[in-house]
């Protein structure tokens, strides 16, 4: 979900709409507005995007200069404008959106009923607004006005389980916002004459970008001109706010002459891929060198296997990793699901390396998973392209993405940019092992020329699209490769599914035949992954088994190489590069056929159904 609140000296409801707009990603179920001026706190909230409730607040024309914001991805509750945010407490003194799951909710709801206290709602977040109005007006309560306020959040927080990020503003208070994380992001921009408050920078980048990004444990409380941190905790702490610069601009994030931002980002990838590798080949163009790891040469050649961790997307970069890795570097690598590792209680041996990989660095899963690594003693490294997000602050060195903002749900640039750093992390591990000179040059050779054989692939949009129109109707799709190909069949199945809402399953092609072939039929088409390359025989043969059952057959394969004339219903060329590239080049046809399917069955690209692009629940 998204949270932005503002305070200064413009109307809040017109910066609060934009900031979600540009926060709409991360949930869109539906997005609310609190406005605060002299006559208290007004609350308008609508299901749907954030369209609908930007209908209602631009009609009410509020003057108001100080207001919070959200838009939900919901958990607890269904989709309804009661259940929206913000919600305000029963005697409409406070308002609060919130983002987490407050577990001991139940609880705490008994406890403000036995005090007389009434709820609309059956969300946990309307617990949390009643427990700090509860708080506030107690008489044994010390403090005035924003004191307060602060007082009353922190006797509040201290009663909670589970995690939030807030904001917060008060009927009597109308300078200030109050706002607290656990677990949940939040950040503050740091304005001229004006602050605000928000879950990410992309609520606020171009307006400012000075950013204090607030860890878990702390309280915020921000006037237009001033703010100040401190900790939740008994200690009450105050904490001396870093500023940082956010990296990207406002324009990075504008659509420009594409009709959707997944358009956009599968167009960016040759820059991405640039970007990625800038200044991270050694001058001898043999390896690669990663400023951010923290970890010299020595600390290296003891790392005696690898985990890597992490959801959706980024976990499908991480078995193409693991395939890079061990053929490179010859070091073990396992993958796993963060959600799993993190209670799976799995021993890890003590030259083992954890590796994160998340596009947003906040995905919650990864976070624990993150923490419990940690927790267990293990250096802990990260691949995001979330600079300043959560786990880019809490591993102990990693690399940064440098992708710019993705804000297409479903993930294209971040992935291939993922998948080339495991590459490059492959190559550097291997220049220490037993990786050649020279193998290592073929391979800095192959990594610098990406970008060029990207752009390739992506000058046969137009012919990918002319497939994808012959596609459009079917309602299960097969995705077959394998080694390094198998990963890239399971990211083209997940990133059709997500935006075109078509059953897909992605199998290592030698799989088939052991249980996938009976759902094979003319009524289910294969996408069939099938470079040149030592298993190339094979998968043609799973291709003849495929036709042979009348299923219809999209042939990725390798340009200038031999593939039988008719072996496939309809044939991608991707060009013929060094090993350690082939997947990403794979990946960029099976994006654009998801990205044409779903325009054609006029599907939601940008905004899936179910789905949202940064998930800080668990
Ligand atoms: C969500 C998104 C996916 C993404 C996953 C992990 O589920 O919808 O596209 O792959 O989170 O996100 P991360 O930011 O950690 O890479």
């Amino acid at each position: 979900c998204g949270i932005v609140g503002y305070i200064g000296k413009q109307r809040a409801s017109a910066i609060l709409l934009e900031g979600l707009k540009r926060l709409e990603y991360r949930g869109y179920d539906s997005a609310g507005v609190a406005l605060l001026d002299d006559s208290g706190i007004e609350v308008m909230k609508k299901t749907g995007r954030v369209e609908n409730v930007a209908t209602i607040v631009n009609r009410r024309n509020s003057t108001a200069q100080i207001g919070i914001s959200h838009t939900r991805w919901a958990t607890h509750g269904g989709v309804t404008d009661a259940n929206a945010h913000p919600h305000l407490s029963w005697d409409g003194r406070i308002s609060i959106v919130h983002n987490g799951v407050i577990e001991n909710h139940d609880a705490l709801r008994r406890f403000l009923k036995g005090e007389g206290i009434e709820f609309v709602s059956q969300t946990d977040t309307e617990v949390l607004a009643n427990l700090i109005a509860y708080h506030y007006a107690r008489e044994s309560l010390e403090g005035e006005g924003a004191t307060r306020l602060i007082a009353a959040v922190r006797h509040s927080l201290r009663l909670i389980e589970g995690t939030y990020g807030i904001a917060v503003i008060c009927t009597e208070l109308p300078k200030d916002i109050v706002g607290a994380r656990k677990g949940s992001p939040l950040c503050l921009g740091i304005g001229n004459g004006e602050n605000l408050l928000a879950s990410d920078v992309a609520a606020f980048v171009g307006r400012t970008q000075n950013v204090v990004y607030l860890d878990d444990g702390q309280i915020c409380h921000l006037t237009a001109d001033d703010f100040s941190i401190t900790t939740v905790n008994e200690a009450e702490e105050s904490v001396d706010p870093v500023i940082s610069q956010i990296d990207w601009k406002i324009e990075q994030a504008e659509l420009g002459a594409f009709t959707h931002y997944m358009e956009k980002e599968i167009f960016e990838q040759p820059m991405a891929l640039e970007n990625a590798m800038r200044g991270r080949f050694s001058d001898d163009e043999s390896t690669s060198k990663f400023g951010g790891l923290n970890l010299d040469a020595r600390e290296f050649r003891h790392v005696d296997r690898i985990v890597f961790l992490a959801c959706g997307t980024a976990w499908h970069a991480c078995l193409v990793a693991e395939y890079l890795i061990e053929k490179y570097a010859r070091i073990p690598v396992e993958v796993e699901y963060a959600s799993e590792f993190r209670y799976r209680n799995a021993p890890l041996d003590k030259n083992t390396l954890v590796f994160v990989i998340s596009q947003s660095g906040e995905t919650l899963d990864t976070l624990e998973a993150l923490r419990e690594a940690k927790r267990k003693g293990y250096r802990v490294l990260g691949i995001t392209n979330g600079v300043g997000s959560t786990i880019a602050r809490e591993t102990d060195g990693g690399v940064y993405q440098h992708a710019g903002p993705e804000i297409g749900v479903a993930s294209t640039k971040a992935f291939t940019s993922q998948v080339l750093i495991g590459g490059m992390l492959a190559l550097h591990l291997g220049r220490m092992r037993d990786l050649s000179f020279s193998d290592g040059r073929e391979m800095v050779k192959a990594f610098r020329s990406l970008p060029g054989l990207v752009s390739q692939v992506l000058g046969q949009a137009e012919q990918i699209k002319e497939i994808a129109s012959r596609y459009t109707d079917y309602e299960d799709f097969l995705f077959l490769g394998r080694q390094s190909m198998f990963p890239i069949a399971l990211e083209g199945a997940l990133k059709l599914k997500e935006i075109s809402y078509i059953h897909a399953e992605g199998y290592p092609a030698a799989e088939m035949k052991h249980g996938p072939i009976a759902l094979i039929s003319e009524k289910c088409p294969s996408v069939v992954l099938s470079p040149h390359g030592d298993t190339f025989s094979k998968v043609l043969s799973n291709i003849q088994e495929t036709r042979a059952r009348k299923g219809r057959v999209i042939a990725i394969t390798s340009a200038g190489k031999d593939f039988p004339e008719e072996g496939a219903d309809d044939v991608i060329h991707i060009p013929h590069a060094h090993d350690c590239v082939m997947p990403i080049l794979a990946t960029i046809p099976l994006q654009l056929l998801a990205y044409y399917i779903a325009v054609n069955r006029e599907c939601d690209v940008d905004k899936p159904r179910n789905l949202a692009k940064s998930v800080t629940v668990e």
